[in-house]
């Protein structure tokens, strides 16, 4: 029987902003109850993490693709790429390093699936999503299959619910702005391509969505193991960020009173039109309550600098009810006791951040499992606004006043506290997420003896 040291992990993180951190996390914490990890990271969008991670071991695969390839393939076509390209490159590596015991990866770089079954090496799927998108995504390609999706212009239909999936209407389903649905169908095939492994990690807690883990669950027919919001274990390491963190606006939000703040991001992904830029600039001026804005460089289509904005909007700023800047310190931004609400695209880590943060948000889903999420802030544990259509000052005004002032925003933010109660619960001993880390620890400990 091998010593849980001599236990060697691979975990493949899918390279992208809204992925690595969870995955690193879960790496960290496995890594601290003993094993060995090495985190096998793509040339592309490579970052070197191991400053922030020294008792981790890390090896690079050289795919050969670039951010020019990102930018003319599109972002769905270029994951379908990177798996292909990727797949025989870990075969090789894997075939050098001969000693590795378990393979986990995350789902949408799903290449260690094949490599694994070839090897005979036990494997586990990690997602960076609810388990809500999870089953959403075979919801999806289920209806597409039957033909029961109504198309994307028939507006009507979309508002329709899904049947037998409440509280979700057809435009809430996970469809893609970055490519077509056929090559879609592509990508969720493989990504949802669970059955044969030997569990799913899920960054997510029971506390959330006991009956999306449980459906989970039934489907794959695979333990599922909520470990999350992994964010808040104690890790060894955290991950750089993309950008560098403005920590001024910390010390702008110190001059502001308790719960009066809108925290305005959109993740590392989402683009936003000119227009929808300028009325929420003005929105945000209307609304009389202190801003900070998230900007990240060349998120505007079409504009390299800010000075489209109007004059308006300038002299807000300029007279310190506003504050503006590239990449905020999210997670300590969100705990700050001067934000009283967050408007956000709803990629699932900001949804998580803000749960653990208390704070409720007002959701703007542009893509993907966003709109998913939406649906689970505004209508499942009710602590979020979905604005839907095309964004006006007015809407942004009423929405920011509805969050930060009205009855109904004081309530949001009670049921959010009470969220992020739980959320806390679940990580200490004892929690569900907490024992679901160690049943995934035995299940890996049984796997690889
Ligand atoms: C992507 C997808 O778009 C999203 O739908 C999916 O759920 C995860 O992968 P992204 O769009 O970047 O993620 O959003 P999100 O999941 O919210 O992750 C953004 C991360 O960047 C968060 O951890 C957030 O704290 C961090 N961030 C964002 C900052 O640290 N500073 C900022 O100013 C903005």
């Amino acid at each position: 029987m091998k010593e849980i040291h001599q236990r060697r992990l691979v975990m493949v993180p899918a390279p992208f902003e809204g992925h690595i951190p969870s995955m690193m996390n879960l790496a960290s914490y496995l890594s601290s109850q003993g094993f060995s990890i090495s985190i096998v990271q793509t040339q592309f969008n490579f970052k070197d993490l191991s400053p922030n991670f020294p008792d981790l071991n890390f090896f690079t695969i050289n795919d050969g693709l670039s951010e020019s390839d990102l930018k003319s393939l599109g972002l769905l076509e270029f994951i379908l790429r990177l798996n292909s390209v990727c797949e025989p490159l870990l075969k090789e590596f894997l075939t050098i390093h001969d000693d590795v015991d378990f393979i986990i990866y995350d789902e949408f770089v799903y290449f260690p699936r094949r490599v694994a079954e070839d090897l005979n090496l036990p494997k586990m799927v990690f997602s960076a999503s609810s388990a809500a998108t999870s089953i959403s995504r075979c919801v999806l390609m289920d209806n597409q299959a039957k033909g029961l999706l109504p198309p994307q212009e028939a507006r009507s239909q979309l508002e329709e619910m899904v049947p037998e999936f409440h509280p979700f209407r057809f435009k809430d389903l996970p469809v893609t702005a970055y490519g077509s649905m056929e090559r879609l169908m592509i990508l969720y095939e493989n990504v949802s391509n669970r059955s044969p492994s030997s569990g799913i990690i899920h960054n997510s807690s029971n506390c959330l969505e006991s009956s999306f883990i449980s459906s989970a669950q039934e489907k794959w027919r695979v333990p599922v193991y909520p470990v999350g919001p992994l964010h808040m274990f104690n890790s060894a390491g955290s991950c750089p960020s993309l950008y560098d963190e403005e920590k001024n606006c910390l010390e702008w939000l110190e001059k502001q009173e308790t719960n009066s703040a809108i925290y305005i991001s959109m993740g590392s992904l989402a683009m936003t039109q000119e227009i929808e830029a300028l009325e929420m600039a003005m929105g945000l001026v209307q609304s009389n309550q202190p801003f900070l804005w998230v900007i990240r460089p060349g998120s505007i289509i079409g504009q390299e600098s800010l000075d489209f904005l109007p004059e308006q909007f300038r002299q807000t700023v300029a007279e310190g009810r506003g504050f503006v800047v590239k990449w905020a310190p999210q997670k300590e931004v969100l705990r700050h006791r001067a934000v009283g609400g967050f408007w956000n695209h709803c990629g699932w880590n900001s949804c998580l951040e803000s749960i653990s943060s208390g704070v409720p948000m007002i959701c703007m889903p542009y893509s993907g499992d966003q709109r998913v999420n939406a649906r689970l802030m505004s209508h499942v544990w009710r602590t979020a606004i979905e604005i839907e259509g095309e964004l006006e000052r007015g809407i942004v005004e009423k929405a920011v006043m509805r969050l930060i002032v009205d009855h109904e925003g004081v309530e949001m933010r009670t049921r959010a506290i009470g969220l992020k109660e739980e959320v806390e619960a679940s990580v200490r001993i004892g929690g569900s997420s907490y024992s679901s880390l160690n049943s995934l620890i035995h299940r890996i400990m049984s796997l690889t003896s």
